[in-house]
């Protein structure tokens, strides 16, 4: 395929999907291809495409997050653009994770964009259940080696699409719901008494759901349950009224799995590291890197 500029158009709450998007940029770039970035992130002016358009975004619920498909209803028509779909997961590819493209896809081929190639990609969970350093460090080794793959196939114009599992396409319509929650949970959101009033929280939403007046903080319609405003709140001040469980009580901060990450010699074999079954689709992924000792 020739192509000479790319744009990454990419949602992100707690920073996995971008590491994702600068890893896919520093590949592009590797190639010359110039690259431009678009954060979906408060008001989103239209942008241009390039020769290619990488759409990224994190799978929530089994399925793209509403900001994604807010931003589907406004794209212009195109006449067989080509789209790479990007989900990025704490799971995997495994069920029920594996129809989560599917309404992106639909969404982007109505409107006329040929979709050549889709592709899961790990990051370290940031819901339910948290990953130790090393496996989190496993996954960030491993991401920039099948990205460069990933853009390599691309390049050579090989298309690859897959074929979700019918119970997980139904799985991923229950993750309707997820968006509709999202509404209740953000207007839950609590702020204790350790808040410092830095206003951090107002910056950080990408929905520009916080907003801070006379020092009271007022949580609008517009969360998406990102968890952007309780891990980046630098006091730990934002709990969730409803729904704790979804998130892991030692925080979750990707910087300082990157600064930690250098100082770590000696990885597990990918056996020892992803021996519970939740993680089989995450294991799939480290043997797939090849970057490390089954
Ligand atoms: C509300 C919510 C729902 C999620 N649902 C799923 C899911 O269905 N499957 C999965 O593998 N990971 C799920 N995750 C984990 C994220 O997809 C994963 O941590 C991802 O890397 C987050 O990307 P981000 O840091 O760009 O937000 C969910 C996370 C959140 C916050
Ligand atoms: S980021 Fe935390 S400390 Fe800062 S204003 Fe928001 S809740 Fe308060
Ligand atoms: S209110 Fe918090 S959880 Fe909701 S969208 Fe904003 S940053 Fe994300």
């Amino acid at each position: 395929m020739n192509i000479k500029s790319a744009n990454l158009v990419y949602f992100t709450g707690t920073g996995g999907t971008a590491r994702v998007a600068d890893v896919f940029e520093r590949s592009f770039m590797k190639k010359s291809i110039a690259v431009q970035r678009t954060e979906l992130k408060g008001t989103v002016a239209p942008v241009g495409y390039g020769d290619l358009l990488v759409l990224l975004f994190p799978v929530y619920a089994f399925n793209a997050p509403k900001p994604i498909a807010e931003w589907l209803k406004k794209i212009q028509p195109a006449q067989g653009h080509p789209v790479v779909v990007i989900s990025v997961s704490g799971g995997g590819e495994i069920s029920p994770n594996t129809a989560c493209r599917m309404s992106t896809i639909r969404h982007l081929e109505k409107k006329g964009y040929d979709v050549v190639f889709e592709k899961m990609m790990v990051m370290p969970s940031n819901f339910l259940i948290g990953f130790d350093e090393s496996l989190s460090a496993m996954i960030l080794h491993a991401t920039p080696v099948i990205v460069d793959k990933v853009v390599a196939e691309i390049m050579e114009g090989k298309r690859h699409r897959t074929e979700p599992y019918g119970i997980d396409r139904i799985a991923s319509k229950l993750g309707y719901l997820e968006r509709l929650g999202g509404s209740f949970f953000g207007r839950q959101l609590k702020i204790s008494d350790k808040c410092v009033d830095c206003g951090w929280c107002e910056e950080l939403c990408p929905r520009d759901n916080i907003k801070i007046i006379d020092g009271k903080h007022i949580f609008g319609k517009d969360c998406v349950i990102c968890l952007r405003c309780i891990y980046g709140c630098p006091q730990r001040a934002i709990t969730p009224g409803f729904g704790k469980f979804m998130v892991l009580p030692t925080g979750f901060d990707l910087k300082k799995v990157e600064n930690r990450m250098d100082h770590l010699t000696v990885y597990p074999r990918i056996s020892q590291a992803t021996s519970q079954s939740s993680l089989r689709g995450v294991r799939d992924y480290l043997i797939e890197s090849n970057c490390f000792e089954l």
